[in-house]
């Protein structure tokens, strides 16, 4: 729905301080025990030499990354996060939503090995931004989504996709906006992979270490016919 849609994009604009100090003051739990070392170790095992973080926010992956050698460039719709992200340094970053990235991608550049979206689909539609992604990925490249797990959330209410509210309750202070977000359920998100013409190759689903309960669903794909499918 287009007014959520627009309300997602602007609570991140209004959030960008608090949200930077929740990820940097590591106010997030899942973040701290589980879900920040899964994402990294993934991509990381990969060997890339050029990561495109999409939804980048204040950057905090890039530079992570960067101090690996890898070298990343980064984009995001919230104009205030970007500019906290080109602050810390560690990667090139553009402020960019990502219909205005899909109308032309390669303005970000190409050939990258990993373009990881994480924690940062919550669009109700995803597909062309997908599609977009395996338009400027190296010959081998991978799309790593990295989300909220739909069977952890499902808990607070029915397994059916569709639009949810996120209050940033228990992430820290100074929320000023709620984020209007679209669930998927784990069919929703295998048909969306189908729609994109991508394929999955590895599915990982990080749990907290002391509940047990999935904290997350990491996506590795690769777009069809991609000659690393050969060998996932
Ligand atoms: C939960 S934050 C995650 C940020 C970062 N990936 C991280 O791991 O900390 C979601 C990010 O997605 C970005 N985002 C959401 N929808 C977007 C859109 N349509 N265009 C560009 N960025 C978007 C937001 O601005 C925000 O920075």
């Amino acid at each position: 729905m287009k007014e959520f849609e627009s309300q997602l994009e602007d609570s991140w604009k209004a959030n960008a301080e608090a949200w930077t100090n929740s990820i940097r003051l590591k106010e997030i739990e899942s973040r701290k025990v589980s879900t920040d070392h899964a994402v990294l170790n993934e991509i990381i095992s990969l060997q890339p030499n050029k990561v495109l973080d999409v939804g980048c926010g204040e950057g905090w992956l890039a530079r992570a990354l960067s101090e690996q050698g890898i070298e990343v460039v980064g984009f995001d719709g919230s104009e205030e996060l970007v500019e906290k992200a080109s602050a810390a340094g560690g990667g090139i970053f553009h402020y960019l939503n990502y219909s205005d990235f899909g109308r032309n991608p390669l303005q970000i550049g190409h050939d990258f090995d990993v373009a990881v979206c994480n924690f940062s689909l919550f669009s109700e539609e995803i597909t062309s931004l997908l599609q977009s992604l395996t338009s400027i990925l190296s010959p081998n490249g991978i799309i790593i989504i990295h989300t909220l797990h739909p069977y952890s959330i499902a808990q607070d209410g029915r397994y059916e996709s569709g639009w949810r509210e996120e209050t940033f309750s228990n992430m820290g202070e100074g929320y000023k906006a709620k984020m209007p977000w679209f669930y998927r359920t784990m069919g929703a998100w295998l048909n969306e992979l189908k729609m994109a013409g991508i394929e999955l190759r590895d599915c990982k689903e990080p749990i907290h270490p002391v509940s047990g309960k999935p904290l997350s669903l990491l996506l590795k794909t690769t777009p069809k016919n991609n000659p690393r499918s050969a060998d996932a």
